[in-house]
């Protein structure tokens, strides 16, 4: 019935929509004048924030792409080194985890195996442990010190996708909480960035309003079996969910590329008509990101930028341009993510395929 999917076709599309109000749900009560509080869910003493050496993030599929985006913001924030792991893969490595360790499970379900499996193993080996997941009393909820509750709301779609950009929402909280107490940005720089997270909310309304463009690209594109994502920093990190979403539900195989390591190989793999998503939002990389979106058109490659609001130069190189609202480089993951969900979304319509029940796929796994 379509009355449970909000008058939408497919759940993933309803919650592809929601994400406006997830966002906000997620930021609601955990922000005050400009200043990020959660001591409601995080137990951690001042000298305890100031006490952790490294971070770990740790995860599966959508939420480690969530993690990849929380290495880039927590080292930019806070100034602490962070590392970024699948969770099946770190919960065998012997990773180096101390009492000064702190490791961030992130979870949507809050059910995956591996993900419990891994905080269990940090817990045993001291490490204080922070879940961000999306079920209350989930198991990992139960499990972790402390939990952060990504305000989302059920998830039903297989491709997640509000789940994804409200875990974002609960990571720069925590990097700007960590912040506050560490440094080295003063207040007023911290505030200035939680202005700007307030604002994203009402940015991503305005980004699903570029849905038919998005469309029509997708459904041009629906009958290539190859496709590759390019970014540079946190559009590389997007460019994975980018990629992983199109995967999941349209079958096309893609590939996302750091965009500066394709001439160490990949770009062999570019050939006449192949379609490209470059993503041009950073602003220090921006020269070097349109330079190698020149190498890939050089070779015959059709390609649709993401640029941001008042870029009126990436036009220049590229097919097609979809511009996202004007952020902070930081936050544009937040924003970029969601051409890319739509355009999962429409190449697999297009292709007729079962957008909320993927071949092979779980919502969650909880079995090794
Ligand atoms: C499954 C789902 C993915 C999800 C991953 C992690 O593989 O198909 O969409 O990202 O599990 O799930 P979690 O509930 O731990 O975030």
């Amino acid at each position: 019935a379509t009355a449970e999917k909000g008058g939408y076709d497919h759940f993933m599309m309803k919650e592809i929509h929601e994400q406006p109000k997830a966002i906000r749900d997620t930021l609601s009560g955990r922000v005050k004048d400009g200043v990020v509080d959660l001591s409601q869910e995080i137990s951690l003493t001042k000298e305890q924030i100031k006490g952790i050496e490294k971070i770990h993030f740790v995860a599966c599929g959508t939420a480690y792409h969530a993690g990849l985006v929380g290495k880039t913001v927590l080292e930019e924030l806070a100034r602490i080194p962070v590392e970024c792991d699948v969770a099946s893969e770190y919960r065998y490595r012997n990773p180096i985890i101390t009492d000064k360790t702190l490791v961030v499970v992130v979870s949507q379900s809050g059910e995956t195996a591996d993900t419990l499996a891994a905080l269990r193993e940090a817990k045993k080996q001291g490490a204080r442990v922070i879940a961000i997941t999306n079920v209350v009393g989930s198991s990992v909820a139960r499990e972790a010190d402390d939990v952060i509750i990504t305000w989302a709301g059920p998830e039903i779609a297989v491709a997640s996708t509000k789940a994804y950009t409200s875990q974002l929402i609960a990571i720069y909280l925590l990097g700007l909480y960590l912040a506050q107490v560490r440094g080295p940005k003063t207040a007023e720089q911290l505030s200035e960035i939680v202005n700007h997270l307030m604002a994203l909310s009402t940015q991503a309304e305005d980004v699903l309003k570029q849905e038919k463009q998005i469309a029509q690209f997708a459904r041009s594109m629906a009958k290539n079996e190859h496709l590759f994502f390019l970014g540079r920093g946190l559009d590389y990190a997007v460019a994975l969910e980018g990629s992983l979403k199109l995967k999941e539900i349209s079958y096309i195989h893609s590939e996302a590329y750091a965009a500066g390591e394709l001439k160490h190989g990949t770009l062999a793999l570019i050939e006449e008509g192949i379609p490209v998503v470059a993503l041009a939002t950073q602003h220090a990389v921006y020269d070097k990101m349109v330079s190698n979106i020149q190498e890939v058109k050089a070779r015959g490659a059709h390609v649709l930028g993401l640029a941001t609001e008042g870029d009126s130069e990436l036009r220049k190189t590229v097919d097609e341009v979809i511009h996202i609202p004007k952020t902070i480089d930081l936050l544009t993951p937040v924003l970029t993510v969601i051409p890319l969900q739509l355009f999962a979304y429409y190449a697999c319509v297009e292709r007729g395929y079962d957008v909320d029940k993927p071949r092979n796929l779980a919502k969650s796994v909880t079995v090794e």
